[in-house]
């Protein structure tokens, strides 16, 4: 067990106060040692005057103090809580030096934060408060300094010795020891530091931007992964040109770098010129990655890549503010996603996917226990706020300003907020100041406080539609209306501005041209209204039939929509809607409504068919359409999810609403059995792989069609299409199809499954992110009589398991936590008991891991008997256990309400 450092108390945006000490440079001397590492920390400081004089107060943590010297002498300090404090610091406003030697144990940080190693090869992470474990410091993001580090280690054992910004010099030392030493000419927040050392190669290219500066880009990963690079390396240069083309933004470093490590808690992390990468979004070839592994690089390399400016350059005043870089960076890379897709069904098919993540993992969050505002008013462990409302809701409110201020605006606004922030650490009320400041003629300049409601108000705002035509003036009103349910610490919510793209829809489809009461003339067939108050009515004049309204286009607002629709009104948006976001929503509504019918009825055994015969006949119009992508068709054709459909519930009956959309499933397999078929033999080949977006479709929508032929086939014992899959899986020439054929086998329950899975190991034993994709298969697959639990204890036992490695933690316990409801939530509570062993297991050994399994019962208050009973006692389970981190005694304790 490791130490805890007591229980930390909540701290509150409120109680923000500038630092009372600056820390203008940073000299760092590592020796690097495993078991051992000294760390020489050299610091300038200077008071702030704009603060009463007091104590300089350092954040530490798991360090041995060895020696504190101020101006080269001798000095009394005291410990307090972890920190180390200085009370005799010289008077006045002179800057002074201050030398601080410690040391760390890298090989028993097994959290993953501050200084470690993984396989023989040392990296650090430092956000958010990592670096106080590797030295004291004034570790808050308002703090920054310019650094220069030395680092020396063994040269066999590590030859590549990085850190941020510019190599100076490098050389040899005694005892086969060497050096390197870097300079990072950017001043920049603690939580920015990095250092990489250890046996990696590159791959490298130099490029010329614009201006026509030279740049070395690097990818560095182990010596036999260099040929999966490619696409990341591809990603990047992509990245940076996309910046300076949309944003004038350059690349503002002669050197930037990235480095994969497949021990990471995150996705990845963007240090100062000194990305750290989780593997798995840098590592790809077509043998061993999916297409969403490669949609996922891109993405992520361009999100880290992004936040140079979005983050580094302009950096949070306080973590309170976390979303000003996080919730900016994600709408940025969505836009990189998008535009590199190029097609307007390819730019519709990225929005409906990330809208599907924030509704299926946000809406829940805002609805539950651990709901937050984007920016938290308190936390107890910063590490919790990594999360979904932070990121993707965050992502969302820049979206709004976006679609308030239009493209072109928006770029103004990020000229503005350059212009006045750069080099500085500010607030998300800096940021939404210089959009509107920059667009004052706009909306969102107009009502810019009530806006900001959404950094502030926590909870997802319901929004009412209610339209009435009057044929004989030829008037339609559509009255909308808001409000938003009460989240833990805010009973009452004020109305959000609610910005809604909307069009109307004739009889027969045709987009009708619109024109509100008192406009001179009708005008274009799209635009976005404003709804500010808590309701608002709005006529539209020259109507000459009674339309269907198509709201929130584009999801042009984070919000529920309820709108009365009759089925023929979404059959109709379904066939029709120029806006290819509802068009699938109205499919994704239609199919929602019978899965509701159904579970409101009484019986649980349907009578006739749970898809109406209309919605079946609508759907294979789709599959069969001639000129619809097949990623879109591959949308529409899926089922919405478990946790979307008890979202829409009071009271979660997982296993029945599992059961209902297996049902649902096998009844589309069935119905279009024929049109499966014929949609596999058109898109089953798709040449030499490129992991574009519409070859990426065509593979999609294949290994849709050959899961639903296998699992009628299954349902009728028919051993032809498992035989096809089997042959499949055995000749696919990519990942994407080895893996489609794969998991239909496993799904479907097929007894080729097992030789397949057996096979698939054997194929890539080596390989640990294809090893992932194997226990994640296993451990997410259907349950059958109460097999998936012994299943993934089964799992656990084998010799390629280990609980350490966050990936594999994530793969075996996480997909069966989360990924599968079926086979989780049982009657007799034995899924959430092991969930409780697995997270005090996992906090044991990494609390922010073990914090992230720990939300996995978020929803428990919601279930029916005699789940939610097993659930709360589960969670008391944990919750009582002695030595909890901070991270995971705060997701319980709010879990328990
Ligand atoms: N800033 C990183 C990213 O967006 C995430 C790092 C978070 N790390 C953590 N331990 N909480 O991309
Ligand atoms: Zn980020």
């Amino acid at each position: 067990m490791m130490m805890r450092e007591g229980q930390a108390t909540a701290i509150h945006r409120q109680d923000y106060a500038p630092p009372a000490y600056w820390i203008d440079t940073v000299e760092l001397t590592f020796d690097l040692d495993p078991a051992k590492t000294r760390v020489l920390n050299k610091m300038r400081l200077r008071r702030n005057p704009q603060v009463p004089a007091q104590a300089l107060r350092l954040d530490g943590e798991e360090l041995n103090l060895a020696r504190v010297l101020v101006n080269g002498a001798g000095t009394s300090f005291k410990m307090d809580g972890g920190q180390l404090v200085l009370e005799n610091l010289p008077e006045g406003d002179e800057p002074f030096e201050l030398e601080i030697f410690t040391t760390c144990a890298p090989d028993k940080n097994t959290q993953l934060s501050g200084l470690y190693v993984s396989e023989g090869t040392f990296f650090t992470q430092c956000e958010a408060q990592g670096f106080r474990r590797i030295t004291y410091f004034l570790d808050r993001p308002d703090v920054m300094a310019t650094y220069s580090v030395l680092l020396r280690a063994d040269k066999a054992a590590y030859p590549v010795l990085l850190s941020n910004g510019n190599l100076v010099e490098s050389g040899e030392l005694e005892d086969g020891r060497h050096f390197a030493r870097w300079h990072d000419p950017h001043r920049k927040p603690s939580y920015l530091f990095a250092l990489v050392a250890g046996k990696l190669v590159a791959r490298e290219q130099k490029i010329k931007s614009r201006s026509g500066a030279e740049h070395l880009l690097q990818v560095w990963v182990r010596a036999g992964d260099l040929h999966k690079t490619e696409h990341a390396m591809n990603s990047l240069m992509a990245s940076i040109a996309w910046d300076e083309a949309r944003f004038g933004l350059p690349l503002d470093l002669e050197r930037f770098m990235i480095v994969a490590t497949s021990d990471f808690n995150m996705g990845a992390m963007e240090n100062k010129g000194l990305n750290i990468f989780n593997t798995k979004y840098v590592l790809a070839s077509p043998a061993t990655a999916t297409d969403t592994d490669f949609a996922h690089i891109e993405s992520v390399v361009g999100h880290e890549y992004f936040h140079n400016w979005t983050g580094n350059r302009v950096t949070c005043r306080d973590w309170f503010q976390l979303s000003l870089k996080e919730g900016l960076t994600v709408f940025r890379d969505q836009e990189f996603s998008m535009d590199m897709a190029g097609s307007p069904s390819a730019r519709a098919v990225k929005r409906i996917e990330d809208v599907r993540v924030l509704r299926t993992v946000q809406f829940p969050e805002d609805a539950g226990p651990q709901a937050h505002p984007v920016r938290p008013d308190s936390y107890v462990e910063i590490n919790n706020f990594y999360t979904v409302t932070i990121y993707e809701k965050g992502a969302e409110v820049v979206r709004m300003q976006h679609n308030l201020v239009g493209r072109e605006g928006f770029a103004r606004g990020m000229k503005l907020y350059f212009e006045r922030h750069d080099g500085q650490a500010v607030t998300c009320d800096d940021f939404a100041q210089a959009m509107a400041d920059a667009n004052p003629d706009s909306e969102l300049a107009r009502r810019l406080d009530q806006f900001k409601r959404w950094y502030s108000q926590a909870g997802t705002p319901r929004v009412r539609a209610e339209g009435s035509y009057d044929a004989q003036s030829q008037i339609y009103t559509l009255t909308l209306s808001q409000s938003c349910a009460p989240t833990p610490g805010q009973p009452d919510k004020q109305p959000f501005v609610i910005p809604v793209a909307l069009g109307l829809l004739a009889p027969d489809g045709r987009a009708l041209p619109l024109q509100l009461e008192g406009e001179p003339e009708a005008g274009a067939t799209e635009r976005t209204v404003v709804l500010a108050e808590a309701r608002q009515s709005l006529r539209f004049v020259n109507v000459p039939e009674p339309p269907v309204p198509s709201l929130l286009r584009g999801f042009s607002a984070p919000v529920l929509l309820e709108c009365d629709y009759s089925d023929e009104d979404l059959l109709l948006m379904l066939a029709h809607d120029g806006d290819a976001f509802n068009r699938w929503e109205a499919g994704q509504r239609l199919m929602l409504r019978a899965a509701l019918r159904q579970l409101g009825a009484d019986d649980s055994k349907p009578a006739g068919p749970l898809l109406p015969p209309a919605l079946v006949e609508a759907l294979r119009a789709v599959l069969n359409h001639p000129q619809l992508d097949p990623a879109f068709k591959d949308l529409v054709l899926t089922v919405p999810s478990e946790t979307y459909i008890a979202e829409q519930l009071d009271e979660v009956d997982p296993q029945r609403i599992h059961a209902l959309r297996e049902a649902m499933r096998l009844e589309l397999a069935t119905a279009l059995r024929g049109d499966w078929a014929a949609a596999w033999e058109a898109h089953r080949d798709t040449g030499a792989y490129r992991p574009d977006p519409l070859s990426a479709g065509r593979r999609a929508l294949a290994g849709t069609a050959l899961a639903m032929l296998c699992l009628a086939a299954c349902q009728e014992g028919d051993p032809v299409w498992p035989g096809k899959a089997y042959q499949r899986f055995k000749d696919a020439g990519n990942m994407t199809d080895r893996f489609n054929a794969l998991s239909a086998l496993v799904v479907c329950g097929h007894e080729l499954a097992q030789p397949a899975l057996e096979r698939f190991h054997a194929l890539f034993r080596g390989d640990a992110l294809v090893i992932d994709k194997w226990f994640a298969l296993q451990a997410s697959a259907p349950d059958r009589g109460g097999r998936a639990l012994p299943a993934v204890r089964q799992l656990m036992q084998h010799p390629d398991f280990q609980l350490r490695n966050p990936n594999r933690a994530r793969s075996v316990v996480f997909s069966y936590c989360n990924a599968n409801p079926g086979g989780f939530h049982r009657a007799d509570g034995a899924g959430y008991a092991f969930w409780a062993e697995q997270v005090l297991a996992l906090d044991a050994l990494n609390p922010q891991v073990a914090a992230r399994l720990a939300r996995s019962l978020d929803r428990w208050a919601r279930l029916a008997e005699p789940y939610r009973a097993a659930a709360r006692a589960a969670i008391e389970r944990v919750a009582g256990h002695d030595g909890l981190s901070n991270d995971v005694r705060e997701v319980v304790t709010r879990a328990l309400g």
